[in-house]
């Protein structure tokens, strides 16, 4: 396979994000939820992704330090694993993970993708900046409902390599993941993909990451009703609502929700809806995966673990995944 000519430094951005009235009918198909549940990808307009950076360097919030510590650590010998091609990263956010890959794997592009448009754009930017040799792309889209990869020069014909960091999976409900891991397994065409989670631990620690000290958690949860407000035409008081997050033992999940405070009527997405007092809704799930279960997850979509990596404590996985036929 030849690699693509492409100038440096012309990094691309293509948007596929949902239309508003799709975002309208999704509000109004999870506000008849019981409970009540948003996609979690609503979290992440600007401000969210903004926000999200900083739960990162939250003292609480481990995940992201111990990835990038991990990948660090092995990019040679995961790079080598991985092979050569088209390094193509589910949820990109900042985009700070791929790093170490790039410098070992020295792919042949480096394709983006997220929902977040304008933080796509400046993480590529900043990327590029630090590696102007490879061609990148982004694409603002809901990985989970992209039908395929666009048809551009830099993915024709290329071997895809996927790399989906973060824990993202354990947003999605354990069907849900299934069904997404597949679409990825359809979307890379054969190639392999390198999938990050966080393993459970102690009831305190997880609801201490994701209910940090100094409230970005809380505010990261609180800025969804804000994003609805503005692109909704919604009426939400942000102060009627309070944050929490907490661990379902059983589920291996933390579960992060805003609680109304009383019983009030919002309205949001052209209708008015009734919140009792104590009544919750869904923001985000977050489910931890013990090695075992998250081999038994991949397998029932197709996939088989390779390989796998993790820190010193063993708190967090980097599984190698290849389609298992
Ligand atoms: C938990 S953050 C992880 C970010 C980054 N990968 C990391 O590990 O730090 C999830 C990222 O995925 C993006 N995202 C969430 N749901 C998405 C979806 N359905 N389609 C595309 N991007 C999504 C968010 O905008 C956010 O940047």
């Amino acid at each position: 396979m030849n690699a693509p000519s492409i100038t440096p430094l012309q990094s691309e951005l293509i948007t596929l994000h949902p239309a508003l009235a799709d975002m309208r009918r999704m509000v109004c198909d999870g506000m008849r939820k019981k409970p009540r549940q948003l996609p979690a990808w609503m979290l992440y307009d600007a401000e969210g992704s903004r926000l999200f950076e900083k739960i990162c360097e939250q003292p609480e919030y481990s995940l992201s330090r111990t990835e990038i510590e991990l990948l660090e650590k092995k990019a040679a010998v995961i790079a080598r694993a991985l092979g050569a091609g088209v390094i193509v990263e589910f949820g990109a956010g900042s985009a700070r993970k791929v790093g170490p890959l790039l410098h070992t794997l020295r792919p042949t592009a480096y394709v983006a993708l997220d929902i977040s448009s304008e933080h796509l754009q400046e993480s590529i930017k900043t990327l590029q900046r630090q590696f102007p040799k490879v061609p990148m792309l982004g694409i603002c889209c809901d990985h989970s409902q992209l039908n395929a990869l666009p048809d551009h020069p830099l993915l024709r014909g290329q071997r895809l390599i996927g790399f989906f960091p973060g824990s993202s999976l354990g947003n999605f409900e354990a069907t849900e993941a299934i069904v997404l891991l597949r679409h990825f397994r359809k979307l890379l065409n054969g190639g392999p993909l390198l999938l990050g989670l966080d393993h459970p631990k102690p009831q305190a620690r997880m609801e201490a990451a994701y209910n940090d000290a100094a409230g970005i958690s809380a505010a990261f949860a609180h800025n969804l009703l804000r994003r609805l407000n503005h692109e909704l035409e919604g009426d939400f008081a942000l102060d009627n609502f309070t944050y929490r997050a907490s661990w379902q033992a059983e589920q291996s999940r933390v579960q992060m929700e805003l609680i109304s405070k009383c019983e009030q009527l919002v309205t949001v997405a052209g209708q008015q809806w009734l919140f009792n007092a104590g009544e919750s809704l869904i923001t985000e799930y977050s489910i931890k995966y013990l090695p075992e279960a998250a081999l038994a997850v991949v397998a029932e979509a197709g996939w088989h673990g390779v390989q796998r990596w993790h820190d010193p404590a063993d708190e967090f996985s980097l599984h190698l995944l290849k389609p298992s036929d």
